[in-house]
């Protein structure tokens, strides 16, 4: 038998190693990185029973990517530049220990693997070899310094931002070069002339107070022996710009911008030289006039210095600097993906609108900024608004509340000048144009989508084109909001990593992208912050502002729950145990609000945010309780961080919190829950809640509590009656209680408020608001009317896992469970997820009064499959394609119940 390169028998082959939750692991931060493969084979039900890790000192021929391949088992040896783990019997393949001596900074290794299959076949090929990097793990490998402008100036309003530059000399070429850099406030590297990497906004957002980000360049290609120069743009970014409610506050982390940057290189003689910023470097303003994430960009492009960047440009008008003092050790490498530009959007259409501007709609809500290409005379400004909407065929900027979202660019003159803002972002679908010369010509301005680089992990299809639109509309709010935080929302003068919204939208999230380092990030300053009760901030990173901090059921059991989910999707158990303090800092600190009563039953709750029927101006008015949600989201807490402790083997812990998990629900049943189940909020979220965090005991109840949401579906015309904390719950409730066909009539709905309304109303993200766009086509009145906001869109963790049937059985998907549930006259749907093990798939089609579910399941794993009408006959299958086949009833004859008149109010 002949095998390609990489193969083994049955084509059996290791086909990517991957380092923690790096996409591109240069300078990277941990000393003992983790490691994760998968593996592709012909062969079915596919079970390592062995692996061995290589790796290797990256000197040298870094091509030669396999060697020694072979039968032979190497024996474990380190021998300085090679470490080989040795067979070790075992089938973990996700996130295994590093097996080599910690990396010391600037280190870089090259890793392979190999793998024996069933009964120890193998092994396989060593797999292409991953190149990764070291940071600078210590503070002491700095030796450039803080430099910021030596000037004055009024920080109380936005100033000109400033340019930076060095220069320095390198006595012979150049093998290798890096470039670390962060700052306060955002910035952009030049070498030579040349834009150093495609990050956008970096450093990005911690809590910079205790966490500050480097990120590490190859600038290997830009550097030349005799003289270069590196120059640095800065702008305010979220450490010095306006941020926050009613128009947010200015200097939150500090009033000076400044800038770090070292260069590090390796000559062809093996010699090396650092460079870096300090007290020689020197400052100018450049031909950014200003430049804030909600303002917006103001360009005079007659104000740039052409040359600025490379040696020998005459800086001596400049102005020097100051060397800041600045501890070090709170500077850290980034966990996940930086932000780049992902995609470019071309208008669908060019208008005049009513009163006469030049309007481009994009024909998508995207987040990002516009590109131009323009020519026209010197000292002509083009202005850029943007807008998620049109109201009466204008820009309708009134959602953006204080947020200016304008763009302007002041033309230097004489030839075709291009042009995209670098220091902010918008979110828009619309633009008014103003001041441009002449016509618009196609690929004259066209949108930028900016967003954390996250890879793509999760896709949804099924036969309903409004449901797939839906779906499609999530992911666009994912990538909206997951711009190096998770936020609510792009657009307005807010764009926070609202706790609450990443708690219910986080295995939508893990589903759709590969989002674990980002959220590791998020959660590391989440931990940061949480006060000496145990609450986190409302918002991470978090701020003092008009908004008080306190302790909010759901929004603080982010804490707890989304470190779980990471667990669940990403099998990353790394996170429970960096997060464990936390997890427990939150829940014991509610506890101690509780006393021996358990119940949640004092102070300010969000509750059920945005129930359909609260007010506008008041989102908090639900009809549920928000004390007993509160209760409710203290029992689930409590029990998932006893799950916790018993993943961490923490067994005193895990008993402590699982008999304060049970005293909860106690309390709750005896508080909330009638002997015959029904609840003292009759409301769709209460049962919502009950049913799904285990809140009723008894059998009977659960019958009764399902039986009584039906009837308030029913009784609700199908139209959605539940807000942040129900709407992600409430298919799966209706679903435990084997009403399958409200589910999909929920779904389904199209009058408002529906998931499928929008859809109707020509929405090309999730909104806020159920109606955030009135039916009559005018914008909600509430204060807060995002068009982009994903909690809401929490469903499609619902459509995947049930729909389509593809959920995780055990953490990081080792086990599937493919339960897909079909419904709706929905004739197909179908899942796809890239796990942490491979490729998972689950795909149905009903035709001839037969259900077909075609289920992929990746090496190393197995999956229990659990088809409709076959109720306890779950079979578990293992990796390969299966094809499964059960009569069932044709799409046409699915149930659709009609809608029972709605009663007036
Ligand atoms: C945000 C929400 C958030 C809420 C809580 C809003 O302004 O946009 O998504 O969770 O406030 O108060």
């Amino acid at each position: 038998m002949t095998t390609a390169p990489h193969e083994g028998p049955h084509g059996t082959r290791v086909t990517e190693v991957r380092i923690e939750h790096h996409r591109e692991p240069l300078g990277i931060g941990e000393p003992s990185p983790r490691l994760s493969w998968t593996v592709a084979t012909e062969s079915p039900d596919w079970k390592q029973s062995a692996y061995e890790i290589r790796v290797r000192d990256a000197h040298g021929d870094e091509t030669a990517s396999t060697r020694g391949d072979g039968d032979e088992t190497d024996p474990e040896r380190s021998d300085g530049d090679e470490t080989v783990s040795g067979r070790r019997d075992g089938d973990e393949s996700v996130l295994v220990p590093w097996p080599a001596a910690p990396l010391r900074s600037r280190q870089r290794k090259l890793v392979s693997v190999r793998v024996w299959g069933p009964d120890g076949t193998g092994p396989s090929p060593w797999s292409p070899e991953t190149a990764l990097e070291a940071g600078l793990l210590e503070p002491d490998d700095w030796t450039a310094r803080f430099v910021s402008p030596a000037w004055q100036e009024d920080v109380t309003d936005q100033v000109p931002p400033p340019l930076l530059r060095g220069e320095f000399r390198l006595r012979a070429p150049v093998e290798s070069a890096r470039l670390y850099a962060t700052a306060h406030g955002v910035h952009e590297i030049e070498i030579n002339g040349t834009r150093v990497g495609d990050h956008v906004l970096a450093p990005g957002w911690t809590h910079y107070t205790e966490r500050l980000r480097y990120q590490a360049f190859d600038v290997t290609g830009l550097l030349r022996t005799g003289g270069n120069a590196v120059g640095v743009l800065l702008a305010d970014g979220w450490f010095r710009g306006r941020i926050g409610f009613e128009g947010g506050a200015r200097n939150r982390y500090g009033d000076r911008l400044a800038a770090l940057v070292q260069i590090e290189v390796r000559h062809t003689d093996g010699s090396t030289a650092t460079f870096g910023s300090g007290g020689d470097w020197r400052a100018a303003h450049g031909p950014i006039v200003s430049s804030g994430i909600y303002e917006g960009e103001r360009y005079d492009a007659r104000r740039e210095l052409p040359g600025w960047s490379a040696p020998h440009f005459d800086d001596s008008a400049w102005s020097g600097v100051d060397v800041l003092p600045y501890d070090l050790g709170r500077l850290v490498a980034p966990d996940g993906p930086p932000v780049r530009r992902t995609e470019l959007v071309d208008p669908v259409a060019v208008t005049t609108s009513p009163s006469g501007r030049t309007v481009l709609d994009f024909g998508q809500n995207l987040v990002g900024r516009l590109r131009i290409r323009v020519s026209g005379e010197a000292g002509r400004t083009v202005t850029l608004r943007h807008a998620e909407v049109l109201e009466n065929g204008e820009l309708g900027t009134r959602p953006l509340r204080l947020a200016e979202a304008t763009d302007t660019y002041t033309l230097r003159g004489g030839g075709t000048e291009e042009w995209e803002p670098r220091f902010t972002f918008h979110g828009f679908r619309y633009a008014e144009v103003d001041g441009w010369p002449g016509e618009i010509a196609p690929g004259d301005i066209r949108a930028v989508v900016c967003h954390t680089d996250m890879r793509r992990t999760g896709w949804f299809e099924c036969s309903d084109p409004l449901v797939n639109k839906l779906h499609e509309n999530v992911v666009w709010s994912m990538r909206g909001n997951f711009l190096d935080i998770p936020t609510d929302c792009p657009q307005r003068d807010e764009r926070l990593g609202w706790t609450g919204d990443l708690q219910i939208f986080a295995p939508t999230a893990s589903f759709l992208y590969d989002c674990a380092g980002l959220v590791r990030s998020w959660l590391t300053d989440l931990a940061l912050q949480q006060s000496p009760e145990g609450w986190p901030p409302l918002w991470v990173p978090g701020f003092e502002s008009v908004f008080p901090r306190f302790a909010c059921a759901a929004w603080g059991d982010a804490a707890v729950i989304v470190p779980w989910v990471m667990y669940r999707r990403f099998g990353d158990t790394g996170v429970l145990a960096a997060q464990y303090a936390s997890m427990k800092a939150w829940v014991d600190g509610v506890a101690a609000l509780t006393g021996e009563r358990h119940l949640w039953d004092e102070g300010l709750q969000l509750g059920d945010w945005l129930d359909p029927t609260a007010p506008p101006d008041r989102p908090f008015e639900a009809r549920t309780d928000g004390h007993l949600v509160a209760t409710a989201y203290h029992a689930l807490s409590a029990q998932l961080l006893a799950d916790t402790a018993a993943v961490l083997g923490r067994d005193e812990d895990r008993d402590h919190y699982g008999k304060l998990a049970e005293a909860v629900r106690a309390a709750f049943h005896q508080e909330y829950v009638s002997p015959s189940g029904r609840l003292v909020s009759d409301s769709q979220t209460a049962y919502a809640l009950a049913l799904r965090f285990t809140l009723l005991p008894e059998e009977e109840q659960r019958r009764r509590a399902g039986r009584r949401l039906v009837e308030l579906v029913r009784a609700g015309g199908f139209r959605i009656g539940t807000g942040f904390v129900g709407t992600p719950l409430v298919c799966d409730a209706l679903c435990a209680a084997g009403e399958y066909d409200a589910a999909y009539r929920l779904l389904l709905e199209q009058g408002c408020p529906s998931w499928l309304y929008p859809v109707t109303m020509d929405a090309t993200t999730i909104w806020e608001r159920w109606d955030s766009m009135l039916p009559d086509g005018s914008v909600n009145p509430g204060d807060m009317t995002s068009f982009n906001h994903y909690a809401l869109g929490a469903v499609a963790d619902w459509l995947h896992r049930t729909v389509a049937g593809l959920a995780p059985a055990a953490p990081g998907y080792r086990r599937l469970l493919v339960r897909p549930r079909p419904g709706g006259r929905l004739s197909h749907a179908s899942a796809a997820h890239r796990t942490p093990y491979g490729r998972a798939a689950v795909s149905w089609t009903r035709e001839d009064g037969e259900l077909r579910v075609c289920v992929t399941v990746p090496p190393n794993t197995t999956a229990l499959v659990d088809l409709p009408g076959r109720e306890g006959e779950t079979v578990e299958v293992g990796s390969g394609r299966h094809l499964f086949r059960t009569p069932f009833p044709a799409a046409e004859d699915d149930v659709i119940e009609e809608a029972p008149p709605l009663l007036p109010g």
